[in-house]
């Protein structure tokens, strides 16, 4: 890939957005990858170091809550030391451009870091959670609202694994497991609005997992246009409008500086 080429795909994306009237970004782990973030399918991604069957399925917590509970504790660690990239800044600063622009913005988000509210973005839509929250394992408790949790190491715990101390049950992470329905609000909040979308920009992800990934092809289908950043292909870059390769850290915020060219 050329760098000029690069340089006429970044304004061919400014373009396509800052025609549009809502704006949405997809974003998967590769956005937090430059935050020091691990991603989940990269070589030396945490589904290499473990079995997904082992840590992120109602019956692999079933099985060994406690084994769930330090695979979740570590990753709060990790994420705790880790800060918003100029990726995320990026997507912060387009939300307030685009706004000013009397234009809308959201962030729909497979990723339970946190970062894009750390950067400064409001509409975000969590489609898989948030680690820094914490909820009861049985739904009829009245704890099963997520709370906010910033422990990160079971000696925080009164016992550990945590148990609710309204109904004893065990308390969880508030993070969606393989085989578990999506927040229903979440998901339909976010393929309302991909239908509507003018267009996708979509960062930083496989897109292997499903519901989250139909956000771009609805949008797609729907008549809006597709854009991705990712360091190589992904499923999704078959159905892009604009692909450019390349590091989030690098390109979005490039993208961000052209749309406020065309925005003035
Ligand atoms: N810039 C842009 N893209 C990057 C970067 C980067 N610096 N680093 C990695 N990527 C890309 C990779 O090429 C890959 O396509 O990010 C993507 C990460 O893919 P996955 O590891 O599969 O992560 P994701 O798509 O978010 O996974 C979706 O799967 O395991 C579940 O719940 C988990 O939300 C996650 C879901
Ligand atoms: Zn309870």
């Amino acid at each position: 890939m050329q760098s000029d080429d690069l340089k006429d795909l970044i304004l061919e994306a400014a373009k396509i957005i800052a025609r549009a009237k809502l704006v949405l970004s997809f974003t998967g782990a590769g956005i937090s990858a430059e935050s020091g973030i691990p991603t989940f399918r990269d070589s030396g991604g945490l589904w290499e170091k473990y079995r997904v069957e082992d840590v992120a399925t109602p019956e692999a917590f079933m099985r060994n809550p406690k084994f769930v509970w330090e695979f979740y504790l570590e990753r709060k660690k990790k994420i705790k030391e880790a800060n918003p990239n100029p990726a995320h800044y990026a997507l912060a600063d387009l939300e307030r451009i685009l706004r000013e622009s009397g234009k809308s913005f959201y962030i729909i988000t497979q990723n339970i870091d946190n970062l894009h509210r750390e950067a400064g973005n409001k509409n975000i839509i969590e489609l898989h959670g948030n680690i820094w929250y914490t909820k009861c394992s049985n739904s009829f408790c009245e704890k099963s609202r997520p709370f906010y949790d910033p422990r990160t190491s079971p000696e925080e715990y009164e016992d550990f694994p945590p148990r609710c101390s309204s109904c004893g049950s065990l308390l969880r992470p508030h993070v969606v497991w393989f085989g578990e329905p999506l927040p229903e609000d979440a998901i339909n909040e976010s393929f309302r609005l991909a239908s509507l979308a003018d267009v996708v920009i979509v960062v930083g992800t496989s897109g292997a997992v499903f519901p989250a990934a139909y956000v771009p092809y609805i949008t797609r289908e729907h008549g809006g246009k597709v854009i991705e950043v990712n360091i190589r292909t992904s499923s999704l870059t078959s159905i892009s409008d604009v692909f450019l390769m390349g590091r989030a850290g690098e390109i979005l915020p490039r993208i961000v500086e052209e749309v406020k060219r065309a925005l003035k």
